[in-house]
């Protein structure tokens, strides 16, 4: 029995983040580049987001590349980049075709102009898409992400704007790249890392963590079925004690 059968569709998260890891890994066991595992990768997206889509999820967000992925080697980044201008270009039918908008989070100003040019295109394209919102974590970084958030609402508070007793944990989620879309309530990352690698610190504060051991290019439906009726069998117990929740 396929575990879609046992997920409870009244029960599903509203947000789901995920860390795409291990597809060097798993291009080496194969005797290929790294390259080819991040190629191989894209089929995985793609059959998580019409998973997640189908499923009535309403908000993925991928980490598909962080800050800190700027100090690989020049030859794999260029890669990268190349291979998300091709994909993002390539998957505009799909994305229209399943009703699923594309978003971004990340300091897209960082991006080569041809992948900002594809996303800008891309994004405008697939605005009116109303099932899903695809989001990809791009030159993303958690802590970057706050600290911007601290110097707009430092700048408000400077010129009078606001006062000091209007910084509160929503207007903070105001000025985060993520606002208005719920908080994930379930993260997973794929080949056996255990770490956030600096994604999503803010808004991953009461997130369920599914870790499998799975390479993100052998990740498939299947596998986020598994996820989300994992995250379903969790107590969510947000500070109260068990009994509270069943009185
Ligand atoms: C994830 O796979 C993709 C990116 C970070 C861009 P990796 O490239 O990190 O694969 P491993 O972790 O080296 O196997
Ligand atoms: C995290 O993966 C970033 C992405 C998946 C895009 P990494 O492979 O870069 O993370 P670390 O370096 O192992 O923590
Ligand atoms: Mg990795």
């Amino acid at each position: 029995m396929s575990f879609k059968e046992k997920i409870d569709t009244h029960r599903l998260p509203k947000h789901i983040a995920v860390i795409m890891d291990g597809n060097g890994r798993w291009a080496k066991q194969q005797g290929k580049n790294r390259i080819f595992g991040h190629t191989n990768g894209v089929r995985a997206v793609r059959e998580t987001a019409e998973a997640c889509a189908e499923l009535g999820v309403q908000y993925l967000t991928v980490y598909a590349f962080s800050t800190e992925n700027w100090n690989r080697p020049e030859m794999e980044v260029n890669a990268l980049m190349a291979l998300l201008v091709n994909t993002i270009d390539g998957e505009l039918k799909t994305l229209t075709k399943n009703d699923i908008r594309l978003g971004v989070i990340g300091d897209v100003d960082s991006l080569p102009a041809s992948v900002a040019k594809q996303l800008r295109n891309a994004i405008e394209k697939t605005a009116h898409c109303k099932r899903m919102q695809l989001t990809l974590a791009l030159s993303y970084s958690g802590k970057a992400e706050i600290v911007r958030a601290m110097k707009q609402i430092a700048l408000k508070v400077q010129s009078g704007e606001i006062g000091l007793h209007e910084i509160t944990d929503d207007l903070i989620h105001r000025n985060l790249y993520t606002y208005g879309m719920p908080d994930p309530e379930l993260l997973i990352r794929t080949s056996g890392e255990q770490r956030l690698s600096n994604f999503l610190l803010w808004q991953l504060a009461y997130a369920e963590f599914y870790f499998t051991e799975v390479f993100w290019p052998d990740f498939d439906r299947e596998e986020l079925y598994k996820a989300v009726y994992t995250y379903q069998n969790r107590e969510r117990r947000f500070g109260k004690t068990s009994e509270q929740l069943h009185s």
